[in-house]
């Protein structure tokens, strides 16, 4: 069996998946070297010795025809501004009888609580921000549509949330994160070279992560949409 990890990132998921399926191969690509120098790192730390990481493009994959049992996309779809040209290249290399699993996120359902303002305009600004950057804020809700338009035709759709507040520390850890998301980050800069939010907005923003943090009714969680197609 060979199993392909599109779009692997940091190859977290590539490597437990290497696990599942030993002594198959896992093949995990991404587009950025960095993402991939990485993973590479992670193999060496973590001993998986049946996943191998490459740089390569999902628009152009460089491998033949049918030559994976299955495919694995998890956050990637959302990032690419053609995900059916994308999806096509992922049929092309799957097996007849090959199984994709995919699962995307859908920030139209993003839920976060308490929300006073100006943390409730947190979710919008990330959702124009990724319009902005050519990706699709909702692409949990599109891909089962995606599926469709690139050749799939057996599919099994599902969703669920993660929830990003399981514990207090949990909630405490990512209060951190989100608040320097919108202050100091490649995200925060971007929104106001969009015209998005100001500096003091952001500001705002960051010390009302920072309190909801600290409240124990914090509660944060992100969609996702979730499909299993076959090739027929
Ligand atoms: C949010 S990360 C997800 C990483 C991993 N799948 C996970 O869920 O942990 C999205 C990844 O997709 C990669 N990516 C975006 N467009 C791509 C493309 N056209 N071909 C391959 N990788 C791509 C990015 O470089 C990034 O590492």
């Amino acid at each position: 069996m060979r199993l392909l990890d599109g779009g692997c990132g940091p190859g977290t998921i590539s490597i437990d998946l290497a696990a599942v399926v030993s002594p198959a191969e896992v093949v995990g690509i991404d587009l950025e070297p960095s993402q991939v120098d990485l993973a590479r790192a992670q193999v060496a730390e973590r001993g998986a010795s049946n996943v191998r990481f490459e740089v390569a493009d999902l628009y152009a994959l460089p491998f033949p025809d049918e030559s994976f049992d299955a495919v694995f996309l998890h956050g990637v779809l959302e990032h690419m501004g053609e995900p059916v040209r994308g999806l096509r290249e992922v049929h092309r290399v799957l097996k007849r009888g090959g199984v994709l699993g995919a699962r995307h996120a859908d920030f139209g359902a993003f839920l976060l609580e308490p929300a006073p303002a100006p943390l409730d305009r947190f979710a919008g600004l990330f959702q124009l921000l990724m319009v902005c950057n050519g990706a699709d804020p909702k692409a949990g809700r599109h891909q089962l549509r995606w599926l469709r338009e690139s050749g799939f035709t057996r599919i099994e759709a599902a969703a669920s949330f993660d929830c990003w507040t399981r514990t207090p520390a949990e909630a405490h850890q990512n209060a951190r994160f989100l608040a320097q998301l919108v202050s100091d980050s490649a995200f925060a800069a971007q929104l106001v070279a969009a015209g998005l939010a100001d500096r003091t907005v952001l500001e705002r923003m960051r010390q009302g992560f920072l309190e909801w943090g600290a409240n124990p009714d914090a509660f944060a969680a992100e969609a996702w949409g979730e499909a299993v197609a076959w090739k027929a």
